[in-house]
This record gives structure tokens, sequence and C-alpha cells, in this order.
């Protein structure tokens, strides 16, 4: 053959940025720790591919070019996929696009002499998480694997199980068609945003890590050894194509995504068949528009051609097939330079470092600033001022550095160390032992106690209208604020003098702390700001004690034994309340005339003492008697708790006719089990008491 020589140049650069490719994939497949932008990747895989394509001799087997993704790690079972998952070719721009389409005319053309006008392409998302493969066979899930290089990934099938959008068994619709006897569908497991937010303000009040973004959330909490820790993670699913199927056949993508449901498998709900490349760009176009409003993150357009017949005579290369492109958003990572790096000290009186941007839009908002975390973050990724860095942001979190570009790194690039003193209050900063924090101990540190009141009056605490973190700083800059009793004894003439504060301001801002003096328990033992606790134990908390005198009385071992409550977070709250100033302070607050409601369970056992407060409850099965729904209640209304999978802290695993996997669990971790009568007994027993 007289394939052309290959330049030493090219040569080089070609094994250059296949050692670098791999090290990427590693990285973001088997550690979910990328450190170069989706972009950036994109951009070096397509010049690798240049290259190959032009000399032949380059590609060698083991290429990244051939492969998706990297080997699975030593602890699951490999899961092989037969045929295999292939990627996808991706475009940035619409001349991409026409080029895609061309090529597939081409190709029709010339291996079939079929000269095709216009495809029909139907257009889903490009969902930004997992993928997996889940295999049925005679209607009920058999196995699930992630797809790891394409051609075996790591065998999850018990961590699939416990995502909620996968069916444990194929539906029968009355209209057909019936399901087929073997099934393996490929999709998507992701994490919605709101999921996301929410897991990390938990994880952030846990003192754990937050995840970067939806993606390495889901990627991470689907690659769990331990599949009740992947239970509780909202993690949903889309399916979007089939491996091996028998029994059944597809007449195009559209027809896949119209029968899936039917059989109780979930699709994108977003998707649509267009006539023709311009439609499907229209498509595109939309949900770029619809981006930031979204519920979940999509990196772009999937536009596949609609018939299976064409699927099949287009077919694959070795890397992806010619039927499909991914049309890619533009990324929500941008670069830019660290012009400072300064100390913030927040409600707890950690000092975080922050690096000050020179300004970049990112995912269509402005970013100014980005969280170095903590020192040993900051030091881990040496981020220096002066320094060319990767930022991205993702949902509501903060924006955060991903990496230096070391290459661009200035001469006179400084690193610069954490504060001795706070920077707000010149007290000597600590850092414990075995913490990442530094903190201020300083509980009247001006910056802990402004951090404190803005927490008091947010959203999620006290919720007063209006009084957000501007006109906070006003009133404690002012003077007229400085513990969060002080504002329910504001008055009219004080706040009017308050710089663009008018007359009708200042009555709807008294109007609206009036309408807060009735908060929920919970949410008033969330505002306090006491450390660990978050709005979930705030809510815990909140039934188990049913009042803020009670828990304040509360002695650790009490606390210990409430489901949720560990030692950390029992010490936690025992030192805020023997605090003299911290039990002043709520002091204050009961005499301004708040008075927080206790949630309905426990006000009916009187002091929270209800006779299933503090446990929790697994049901499994079908009962004869109750509904789902019915028994749920009757638990509820006994001030108990129903939660959905069974751990060690499981009070009880009630267990009906054909119970699941979660009875197994439940043994096995000694979890007590009552069948329906010993429900029913207990039931009544505790009703009669
Ligand atoms: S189709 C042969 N459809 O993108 C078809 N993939 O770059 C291959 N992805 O591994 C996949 N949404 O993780 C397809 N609607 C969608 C998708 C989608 C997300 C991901 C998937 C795949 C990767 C390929």
């Amino acid at each position: 053959m007289n394939e052309p020589n290959v330049p030493p140049e090219d040569e080089e650069r070609a094994q250059t940025l296949a050692r670098e490719l791999h090290d990427h994939n590693i990285r973001y497949h088997v550690h979910d720790a990328p450190v170069i932008s989706d972009a950036e990747y994109d951009r070096m895989m397509r010049e690798l591919q240049a290259l190959e394509d032009k000399y032949p001799a380059l590609a060698s087997p083991d290429s990244p070019s051939m492969r998706v993704g990297a080997p699975p790690l030593d602890s699951f079972d490999a899961f092989h996929h037969d045929p295999p998952m292939r990627s996808l070719e991706n475009a940035v721009t619409e001349e991409e696009m026409v080029a895609f389409e061309e090529r597939a005319k081409r190709f029709l053309l010339q291996t079939y002499d079929r000269n095709i006008e216009t495809f029909d392409f139907t257009c889903e998302p490009k969902l930004d998480g997992l993928a997996v493969e889940v295999i049925y066979r005679n209607d009920s899930f058999h196995s699930g694997g992630t797809r790891g290089n394409g051609v075996s990934g790591e065998d999850i099938t018990q961590n699939l199980k416990t995502v909620r959008g996968i069916p444990l068994r194929l539906r029968f619709p009355e209209e057909g068609p019936e399901p087929p006897a073997y099934l393996a569908v490929r999709g998507e497991v992701f994490m919605n945003l709101q999921g996301f937010e929410k897991l990390n303000r938990e994880r952030l009040e846990r003192e754990e890590p937050p995840f970067a973004n939806p993606r390495n959330a889901a990627a991470g909490s689907l690659r769990q050894l331990d599949s009740r820790i992947t239970a509780t993670r909202p993690l949903e699913v889309a399916f979007y194509a089939v491996g091996r199927v028998e029994g059944f056949s597809f007449q195009s993508q559209s027809h896949l995504l119209e029968s899936l449901p039917k059989w109780g498998l979930p699709v994108s709900p977003v998707w649509r068949k267009c006539a023709n490349l311009r439609e499907a760009v229209e498509f595109y176009e939309e949900l770029l528009r619809g981006r930031a409003d979204a519920p979940y993150e999509q990196d772009g357009v999937v536009l596949k051609v609609d018939s299976m017949e064409l699927q099949n005579e287009l077919g694959s290369t070795s890397r992806a097939p010619r039927w499909a492109i991914a049309y890619k958003f533009p990324p929500k990572q941008e670069t830019t330079r660290v012009e400072d790096i300064i100390f913030q000290v927040g409600r707890t009186g950690a000092i975080t470092p922050v690096a000050l941007m020179k300004p970049v839009r990112v995912g269509g908002v402005e970013v100014t600033r980005a969280t170095l975390h903590n020192e040993d973050e900051m030091r881990r990724k040496d981020v220096r001022k002066g320094d060319r860095v990767l930022i991205q942001r993702a949902g509501d979190v903060i924006p955060e550095v991903v990496v230096v570009i070391e290459e661009e790194r200035p001469p006179d690039a400084e690193a610069v160390p954490m504060p001795e003193k706070c920077p707000i209050c010149a007290t000597p900063a600590e850092r414990p032992e075995g913490e990442a924090v530094v903190r201020c101990p300083n509980p009247v540190c001006p910056a802990v106690v402004r951090e404190s009141l803005r927490h008091f009056a947010s959203r999620r605490a006290m919720d007063v209208d209006g009084l957000g973190e501007k006109l906070v700083n006003q009133l404690v800059d002012s003077g007229l604020v400085s513990e969060p009793a002080d504002f329910f004894a504001l008055s009219k003439e004080q706040l009017s003098s308050l710089e663009r504060m008018g007359e009708k301001s200042a009555e709807n801002l008294l109007e609206a702390l009036d309408r807060a003096k009735k908060p929920t328990l919970a949410r008033f033992i969330y505002s306090l700001g006491i450390r660990h606790v978050g709005e979930h134990i705030a809510e815990v908390l909140a039934e188990r004690f049913g009042s803020v005198r009670e828990l304040s009385r509360a002695d650790t071992e009490t606390l210990v034994s409430v489901h949720e409550v560990g030692p950390q977070v029992a010490e936690r709250i025992v030192r805020f309340f023997s605090d003299a100033r911290s039990a002043q302070m709520v002091d204050n607050l009961l005499k301004a005339g708040v008075d927080p409601q206790a949630p309905p369970e426990a006000a009916e056992g009187g002091s929270g003492e209800a006779a299933f407060s503090g446990f929790s409850f697994v049901l499994t099965g079908t009962l004869s008697g109750r509904s789902r729904s019915e028994a749920k209640a009757a638990i509820e209304a006994l001030g108990g708790r129903v939660i959905s999978s069974v751990s060690k802290n499981t009070s009880f695993l009630v267990a009906g006719e054909r119970p699941g996997s979660k009875l197994k669990n439940a043994e096995s971790l000694g979890v007590e089990i009552l069948d329906e009568d010993a429900f029913e007994q207990m039931l009544a027993r505790e009703k009669g008491s």
C-alpha cells in the first residue's frame, strides 16, 4: 500500500496528544476529576484524529481515539457490552453540522448508490451524566453496567437498582406492544440541579467536600461500592438507545423513544423529530436559549438519523456511528487571570481563600470571584496571584478554580499565605488538628456576626421578605442591629432613616418581620446557625423535640439516640445551648415575640414524645390491609418517619407480600422485621396507649 510517510514532527505530536489524552481520560473516567475543559479535550482529540486520518500508520489499536473511556476499577466485576456502546462525534459550529450531513449523504451514495435529499433527524438533549446499560430478561431487571471503554465497563447492578427511574419490572401496556423478551437499554444516569444543590448543601454542612458539578456527583454516586449510599442520592435516568434486543424491532429512533416509556422506561421529556437539518438546528437553538432555566445540565443536542434502516446502512467507524452527532453547547468553563487572592470570614468563622479574577462570562453569567475552598485546596491546586486559571460553574454553586494553567504562569506569580490573624478582627486564627478549615475563634467577630445575621434572615431560614444581604449590611453598619432579636425591635423611623429606604419599603419590611414571627420550629432551629445543623437535621430535631425549650435541655446521650444525629452534631447542639451568649440570643428572640410552630406530629404527642418519634420505618412488598401511602400516613401520625432505603440505623422493616431486596438487606443488617400482622398490632397498641 502506498501510505504517505509520516513526518517526524507529526509523529511526535501524535504521541504527545495520545499520552496526554490517555492521562485526561483516566482523570475523567476513573477519578471523576478532570483538569482540562471538555472543549480543550475535544480539541486535542480532533487534532489527534486528524493526524491519524492523514497518516493511518499512526492509529495504533490502543490510541485514545479508539477508546471512549478508561478501564474499570478492580473492585467491580466487568460488564460486557455486545454490541459495543459507541461514542459520538462532536460538532461545535453549524458548518460542522452541515459537513456531517454531507458525509452521511456521500457515504450512502458511494456505498449503496442511494441518493438522499434530506434526513429526518430525531433530536434529544445531550444529558451530562454517566452512560449505562441495563438488561431486562423476561420483563425483569437483570443487570446493568457503566459504559467504561465501550466494550466493557463496571457491573453496577446493585447501584442501578437503587435508581428510582429504572423499573425493576417492565410494564405491559394495554394497547400493546408487549416488551421484548430480551432488552438491553442504554441511557444516561444524571442528577438534576435541585438534587445536586441539595446534596452539596448537605455535604458542606457536614464539612465534606462538595461535588464540582452534577456529572461528577452522578458518576461518584453510581460508582459507590456501597449501594446504600447510592440509594440516598437523587439520581435520575433517561434512556436513548438499545443494545441487543430479541423479540421486537424498532423502525426508527422516534419509534424507540415512543416505545420505551410504554414499558416504563423513562426517556428525555424533551425531544423532537425534525424533517431536516435546519429544523434540527432550530431545536438546538431553542434548547440553548432555555439552558439557564432547564432543571438539569445539558451539554448539547444529539442528532440521530431517524430511520433504523438508514442507520444500519450508515453503520459506524471504529469510534462512532455515522448516523449521529453531538452538537455541543458552548462550555461552562472558561479561563481567566487571578488578580488577587483575598480571605473571607464566614458565619462559622471559617476563613476561606477567594480568587478575585479578571471578569469573564461563563455559561451566560459574569464571574469575578471563585472560591478556593480552604488552605489545603489552595496549596493542592497551587493557585497564585497572577496565574491563568480554568474556572467552572455548575448550577447555583459558587464558581471554582479547576486548575492552574502552569505553562502560562508569569514569573512574578505570587503564592499568598493563609493569614495568621482574622482579616476582620485580628484575633489569631486557629486550625484545629484534623480539620481543613482555618477559623476566627471570636464569636463576636464583626464578620461572623454579619454572616450569622444574613443567614438568620435568608430564604431557607426565617425567610424575611426584603431583608437581603445589602439591607442586613446597612443595618449592621448603622449599628441598629447586632443580634437577631434586634430586627424585631426596628421602628419605621429608624428604617426610613436608612439610605435608599422609603417610607413604603420600611412599612413593607416591618410587615414582613411580623409575618416571620411564626416560623416552623425546623426553620427556627436552622436559622440559629448551629454548626452541622442543616435544614434536614433541623427538621429531625423539630420532630423529635417539638420545642426550643426541649431541644435546649437535651443532653448528648438523648441527642445521639435520635436517628441521624451523630456525636459531633450532638456535641455542637449541647455546646450551643450551654454557651451563655447563644442561650441569651435565643431567649431574646422568644421575648421579641418569635413563636416557632411545632410540627403537627410532635405536637400531638405533647412534648414531642409521640409513640414512634425517633423511629424510622422502611416499607417493602404489598400490604393487604393498607396502601403504601396509608401505611406511611399511619406511621407519621404516630411521629415515625418512613424512609426509602434500609440502613443499619433503620428501626423497622415492614415486609408485606412479595418483599423486594430490602428484606434481604434488612436481614443482613440485623434490622427488626415486622410482617403485616405484627405491624398492625403495633399500630393498634400505640394508638390505644
Ligand atoms: S447516543 C451510538 N444520546 O454522550 C449512540 N448519547 O459522547 C451513542 N449522551 O456515551 C450515544 N445524551 O454518555 C446518546 N441523547 C443521547 C445522549 C448521549 C448523553 C452521552 C452518552 C454517550 C456520550 C457520547
